[in-house]
């Protein structure tokens, strides 16, 4: 297949801030009186934040007024951002920065695709800001991911066509939406986890251009 535009989910892709979502999350379920676990977790990665919020609160068994909810939320962001402020270039994860440099070499345009409302503060922390070529974050789009939205407006704005975008996505829902868009989805995890997705991959450690065309060319 032809590539024209590789498109980039953030938190759990590029940086290892999932983790720091998770944290915040289980601090407010604990807080609450219940327990989360990390397979509670899987579910809300890659959604809104006031969607995980509703998800958490099930699994607690909670309900809230809306006034609640928006307070809720405000208050797992605020500590979500606290963990965030000391992450800087060294938590990209392994292999990120030379294949996004690999793409760009080879005249592949590169976007970012997250849900993430902060996604903006993390790329001009962790210095990755400049690299995309288009950047669409949770303040751009109106349906969340499994929806292809997100990943639509990246082709849109890369002026690339659907059928030759490659999607790197460590979210369920984040598959889904790449797979609704008619894209190519590769997961980046537990292949079990993320088994609707094309291809998975363990991280980006021996990822370069080359491999990838030869991976699609199959
Ligand atoms: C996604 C994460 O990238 O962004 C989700 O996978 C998160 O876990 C979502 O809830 C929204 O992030 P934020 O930063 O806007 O609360
Ligand atoms: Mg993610």
């Amino acid at each position: 297949m032809k590539i024209s535009a590789c498109i980039f989910d953030l938190d759990g892709v590029i940086v290892d801030t999932a983790k720091y979502h998770y944290l915040a999350w289980r601090r407010l379920a604990r807080e609450m009186g219940f327990d989360f676990s990390p397979e509670h977790n899987e579910q809300l990665k890659g959604i809104s934040r006031m969607q995980s919020l509703e998800i958490l609160l099930q699994i607690g068994g909670i309900s809230l007024t809306d006034a609640e909810m928006i307070d809720t939320a405000q208050r797992k962001n605020a500590w979500y951002v606290d963990y965030i402020t000391t992450i800087t270039p060294d938590e990209i994860l392994p292999g990120v920065v030379n294949f996004l440099n690999d793409l760009k070499k080879n005249h592949i345009k590169i976007a970012l695709g997250s849900a993430s409302k902060n996604a903006g503060l993390i790329l001009q922390r962790i210095e990755l800001k400049d690299i995309f070529d288009a950047v669409i974050d949770g303040n751009k789009i109106t349906k969340a991911k499994p929806d292809p939205e997100i990943f639509l407006m990246a082709a849109q704005e890369t002026a690339a066509k659907s059928s030759e975008c490659v999607v790197f996505e460590d979210a369920q829902a984040g598959i889904e939406a790449a797979n609704n868009a008619g894209m190519v989805s590769i997961g980046v995890g537990d292949p079990e986890t993320l088994e609707q997705a094309d291809l998975v991959i363990s991280g980006f450690s021996n990822m370069s251009w080359k491999l990838l065309k030869e991976w699609l060319s199959h």
